[in-house]
């Protein structure tokens, strides 16, 4: 098989030097070489959520996830078991799906109309003749893992481990059981920045106090990411609550990219009176999965380069970054609460949605913001806080590291 190159030589870049504990030099934020190897070396390289189990339930469910010239078609076949495959037609090379979602009983390309079953096989190929080997044009494979109801796939052939990740984020989502929710809501938005800058404020409480009035009803802004500051009342909080977590068989733990990997889930406490993350503080949803009592705090996972999610006690957030262009990034959120909860009778949508959308809005802004004067001659790389910006560091500490790895895939790698 004649092999294309996903990813060209790695030594092709030209990329400016960055001083330590300072932001990036503007080129990447703006150049599109330097966000073209963005794509090579970090989305196409790495694990990236794509969505939810719970919206491919059953057999035949989709769902298509794009990112740069990729498009990944995530399916459930007959016998439950979830795949993923590139969204490329064996044909002449067609999108097979053409919406984010749906239900088929086979893959069929609209071009030609050649069949795929669930599973990627290719089942009919009309007047392609009698001896057409079927078997040879199967659709190419993609690396996909279910992990307590978030989907992830890895376009590399060679991906990274993710058993790490699902051991420490499993126990901990698990007793959510997002895999037995829906999603009540969802939004999408096309955010003028550079992912990374999308990224380095979410890795950040910096900003909270100004920033999100909302969030800040229930959230502490220290004892996040990374933070090292202490505060007498916030360690009580903490010690409090998990001595309760663990009593409800919680398995509280703070897990924080361990050897610079790509993952991190922490169960952080709410303020006195909050049992959720609402605007009251009161439970806006029945309470999700195995869990028992309200009060669960709010559960953080965030996995590299793109998504982190938030499950409370009744309902869950999950933020999907999908980069688009060196200045344009798509921010997708999700909404989730227990599948049999009836809108308008169990919950209200907008009080599901209050604090996080208005506190995603808000970041969204601050982003635009940012690259807006990023973009200015006047911009040059500033200091980050040693006391709350560790984690930012941390993340372009490791989106270095992915830039500077040689990963060149190779199609006839891929299965
Ligand atoms: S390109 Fe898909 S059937 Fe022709
Ligand atoms: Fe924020």
């Amino acid at each position: 098989m004649t092999s294309a190159l996903l990813t060209p030589p790695a030594d092709s870049l030209d990329l400016p030097a960055r001083t330590p504990g300072r932001t990036l030099p503007q080129p990447y934020y703006t150049d599109p070489d330097i966000f073209s190897a963005d794509l090579r070396r970090v989305f196409y390289a790495n694990w990236l959520f794509a969505g939810h189990s719970c919206e491919v339930a059953a057999p035949g469910d989709f769902l298509a996830f794009s990112v740069g010239d990729e498009s990944v078609l995530i399916v459930r076949d007959a016998d439950g078991v979830l795949h993923a495959h590139f969204n490329v037609c064996r044909h002449r090379g067609s999108r097979i799906a053409t919406q984010e979602r749906g239900h088929a009983k086979a893959l069929v390309c609209g071009y030609h109309q050649w069949v795929y079953s669930l599973d990627g096989c290719l089942a009919s190929a009309r007047l392609m003749g009698d001896d057409f080997d079927k078997a040879a044009y199967g659709l190419r494979g993609i690396a996909v893992r279910e992990l307590a109801g978030l989907v992830f796939v890895c376009l590399s052939p060679a991906p990274p481990p993710f058993q790490p990740a699902a051991d420490a984020i499993a126990p901990q989502l698990a007793p959510h059981a997002l895999e037995r929710a829906k999603v009540a809501a969802r939004f999408s938005y096309d955010v003028r920045a550079n992912w990374k800058l999308l990224v380095e404020n979410n890795r950040e409480c910096y900003h909270c106090r100004g920033g999100h009035p909302e969030f800040c009803l229930s959230n502490f802004d220290l004892g996040m990411n990374g933070d090292p500051r202490v505060n007498g009342s916030y360690a009580a909080t903490l010690e409090r609550e998990y001595k309760r977590w663990k009593a409800l068989g919680l398995a509280p733990a703070d897990v924080s990219f361990p050897d610079g990997s790509f993952y991190r889930v922490s169960r952080l406490p709410l303020k006195a009176g909050y049992r959720t993350e609402s605007l009251d503080g009161q439970p806006v949803a029945p309470l999700l999965g195995d869990l028992t009592e309200a009060g669960t705090g709010s559960l953080r996972v965030v996995t590299l380069p793109n998504s982190w999610s938030h499950a409370n006690c009744d309902y869950a957030l999950t933020t999907r970054l999908t980069p688009v262009g060196s200045e344009l990034t798509r921010m997708d959120l999700a909404f989730l609460v227990r599948d049999d909860a009836i809108e308008g009778v169990d919950f209200d949508l907008d009080r599901v949605t209050d604090v996080w959308k208005a506190t995603s809005e808000q970041d969204w802004q601050l982003c635009e913001n940012n690259h807006a004067g990023v973009r200015s001659v006047a911009y040059e790389p500033g200091p980050y806080s040693a006391v709350t910006e560790n984690s930012v560091e941390s993340f372009i500490l490791w989106y270095e590291r992915q830039l500077a790895s040689p990963t060149t895939l190779e199609m006839s790698d891929v299965q």
